[in-house]
């Protein structure tokens, strides 16, 4: 097989989930496209892949163009596929559409296409109703007497419904094949790209990528071949993701420059999202004002930084009209803010959001904010309180452009961390969950560490309102499953560090597209099984495989996450990665004498932060019942954060019925063998997937058993020394 099955142009670049392959089954059908008036360039778009596909596999694509005569019944029934763009009279925020009916037909002005629907669906889908009240990306599919027919509101709903069909296969052909209407629920599916123009020289171009340089940037300045960003829309609108941040959320002063002289290259981006259903954002200095504008004061309450954000914003609206907004990174770890000026975050994000509103715009600001000067002696100020401290307390003061994206956990992107309390204490604040693709803390794309299952328990964790509302509902704006309010809730969105680079698999690793790839389809739909859609992405990248190929992969990925945490920091208590390092392999002290407030506290007889209300630092006193009692008492926390939250004598025995040491002993040297399993599982399958991918992974599980055993035999040692407590199994310790 070869790694290049790709027609884009960009021969060493591997397809990643949209191989030419993947598209047979609806290349090699007739195809009927009608993409209606308004369908722009995402109409475009489909009308493209549909050609690309048939061209390539033997298909036929029909093309009606808006205003072109209708077809009779029986010409549209002969085709295997239609696609079309129907009525479209209301358009609501689809986070709220999923739960809701859709209104009578007989609302519904006609569109022309509606003839169209009712011939391909011999009538069915009309006479229930159901191409009414499409939100933008919503999409119908539908099987009649041999036909299937996509109805989408939009064209960025059909270009969902297409993939969709793509994903399905010969499945989406069979008279097997149930009818869905299916729509995201969070309204808006970001990435935010870590990316430099320039190059730092520890840091390299893209702040915790490990991918190589970036795709958007090169020679110090936006690429005059944007190439791989065209292929990287594609994989993007293919999955829902409707919204990029391009640049770096620490805003160094190159980048600043963006917003203002770099705009006509910013637009030469969003040109290349567009097509694809993407906006366009930019993160933003709130010192744009000093840095960029020669003002003294980048104070929220004085009129003329209030008139350069506004212009500057209108200034960037006539050169890219759909651009989404700003991303902020403000009093935080060394970012300028509004503190400077004795103001909070509901006045610096309002400034912001006020410049765009007029424009549609929005402004996504960001909850990571904490002290990171802290004297580690201090044993009363605990990080992972910092973000609720801040802005709990401005619940309702944010203008209703203004989305508070809020790291997942309250300290930073671990393998394991409770669920940030912020989400469930500002029902009055449209709120974004931040997740990270890029693994920062989970193995640098060196080692194979699947982030489905740990992005699916995020989502779907019933945090507030008595444990019926989970993370995915509190930031799609929708009520609990209970018996939870339904007023207006606002909507915010879902939220992730891309680990995209200009490396030839996209992702370092080439596992690590499963990734990119899972948080898009979660994004989607929470509800989804991560293992499900992990078996979706082996599918589509490695169409026609082996079946030894599906088999091992999920061998090595299903529990990838589960493995990876076994062997490095245990039990919630996060870190422990090397800060000389940039985060990689194990230094159980990196981090325990800083500056940074994340501690482990091990000494002789135990090891743990106290959190606890009762006698620690007051951190479970944040979270509405039941979760603050189940984490404040040990006999209720659950084993897997334990010592998140409390601190414990190492013979503290677990529910598993272990004790805290002989866990970390053990879960440690097993996880270990398994990593060293994967190599021969991986091994065997050579020959049957291309050859550069099979090098490049072989590659990398080396590494992984190399810095899994380095963990293992680090952490076991410490511990050991620490407690003087020996391995009940004798497996040896240094
Ligand atoms: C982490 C990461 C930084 C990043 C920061 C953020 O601390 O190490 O590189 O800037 O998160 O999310 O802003």
């Amino acid at each position: 097989m070869s790694a290049t099955d790709n027609a884009l142009g960009t021969a060493t670049v591997h397809p990643a989930w949209l191989p030419d392959a993947a598209f047979a089954p609806l290349g090699s059908r007739r195809v009927l496209v009608a993409v209606g008036p308004d369908a722009g360039p995402v109409g475009a778009t489909v009308v493209d892949e549909v050609r690309r596909a048939t061209a390539t596999h033997g298909g036929s694509l029909t093309v009606l163009a808006p205003g072109e005569a209708l077809p009779d019944a029986a010409s549209v029934r002969s085709h295997d596929l239609v696609l079309v763009v129907a009525s479209r009279a209301h358009t609501r925020g689809s986070g709220a559409a999923r739960q809701v009916p859709p209104p009578a037909l007989a609302e519904q002005p006609p569109h022309p296409n509606d003839p169209l629907v009712a011939a391909a669906t011999d009538g069915a889908l009309v006479a229930t109703g159901g191409v009414a009240d499409f939100s933008p990306d919503m999409f119908v599919r539908v099987r009649a007497a041999g036909t299937t027919v996509v109805v989408a509101g939009d064209a960025t709903g059909l270009l969902y419904g297409m993939h969709d069909v793509v994903r399905l296969g010969e499945t989406a052909f069979g008279d097997c094949a149930i009818d869905v209407t299916d729509l995201p629920v969070a309204p808006v599916r970001m990435l935010d790209h870590w990316d430099n123009i320039d190059v730092h020289p520890v840091m390299g171009q893209v702040e915790r990528g490990y991918a190589g340089g970036s795709i958007f940037y090169a020679d110090g300045r936006v690429r005059e071949d944007l190439s791989r960003v065209a292929a990287y829309a594609r994989l993007l609108g293919s999955i829902g993701i409707n919204a990029v941040a391009i640049n770096n959320v620490n805003v160094h002063r190159t980048e600043a420059r963006l917003l203002t002289d770099g705009l006509a290259d910013v637009a030469r981006v969003a040109d290349l999202f567009r097509p694809h259903g993407v906006r366009t954002y930019l993160s933003v200095s709130f010192a744009s004002p000093v840095v960029l504008g020669g003002l003294p004061t980048s104070d929220p309450a004085d009129p003329d930084v209030q008139a350069w954000w506004a212009a500057a914003a209108d200034r960037v609206y006539a050169t890219i009209p759909d651009f989404g907004g700003f991303v902020v990174k403000a009093d935080s770890e060394g970012q300028p803010g509004p503190f400077a000026y004795g103001r909070d975050h509901a006045d610096g994000a309002n400034l912001l959001a006020r410049a765009l509103r007029p424009h549609g715009g929005t402004v996504f600001w960001r909850a990571f904010v904490y002290n990171h000067e802290q004297d580690w002696r201090d044993r009363r100020t605990d990080r992972a309180r910092a973000a609720y401290d801040h802005f709990a307390p401005l619940d309702g003061r944010f203008d209703d452009n203004v989305v508070l994206q809020v790291k997942y956990g309250p300290i930073d992107f671990q393998t394991r961390e409770p669920i940030s309390p912020v989400l469930a204490a500002m029902p009055r604040t449209r709120l974004a969950v931040e997740l990270q693709v890029t693994q920062e803390y989970t193995g640098h794309q060196k080692h194979v560490c699947y982030l489905g299952p740990l992005w699916s328990q995020v989502l779907g964790f019933p945090l507030a309102e008595d444990a019926t509302r989970d993370v995915a509902r509190i930031v799609s704006g929708l009520p609990g499953h209970r018996d939870t309010p339904s007023g207006d809730l606002p909507a915010g969105g879902i939220t992730a560090v891309s680990n995209v680079g200009d490396d030839e698999f996209w992702t370092g690793h080439p596992l690590a597209q499963a990734n990119l790839y899972a948080y898009g389809r979660l994004a989607w739909e929470p509800e989804a099984d991560p293992v499900a859609l992990l078996d979706e992405w082996i599918g589509l990248t490695f169409p026609g495989a082996d079946p030894r190929v599906r088999e091992t992969l999920h061998t090595l990925m299903d529990h990838s996450w589960l493995t990876y945490e076994a062997y490095t920091a245990p039990l919630g208590v996060g870190f422990m990665v090397d800060p000389g390092r940039m985060h990689y392999g194990p230094n159980v002290d990196g981090y325990e004498y800083s500056k940074w407030g994340t501690y482990h506290f091990a000494d002789r007889d135990g090891i743990g932060v106290d959190r606890t209300v009762a006698t620690g630092t007051g951190y479970t006193g944040q979270y509405p019942a039941p979760w603050r009692e189940m984490y404040e008492d040990l006999a209720t926390c659950p084993d897997e954060l334990l010592l998140f939250f409390h601190h414990v004598p190492y013979g503290h025995v677990l529910h598993s019925g272990k004790t805290v040491v002989q866990h970390i002993y053990d879960s440690r040297a097993d996880a270990v063998d398994v990593v060293t399993s994967w190599v021969d599982a991986w091994a065997a399958l050579d020959g049957l997937v291309p050859d550069r991918l099979h090098a490049r992974v072989t590659e990398r599980l080396a590494e992984q058993v190399r810095s899994a055993t380095e963990w293992r035999d680090q952490v076991r040692s410490y511990f050991f020394r620490k407690s003087g407590v020996p391995d009940a199994t004798g497996r040896p310790i240094y």
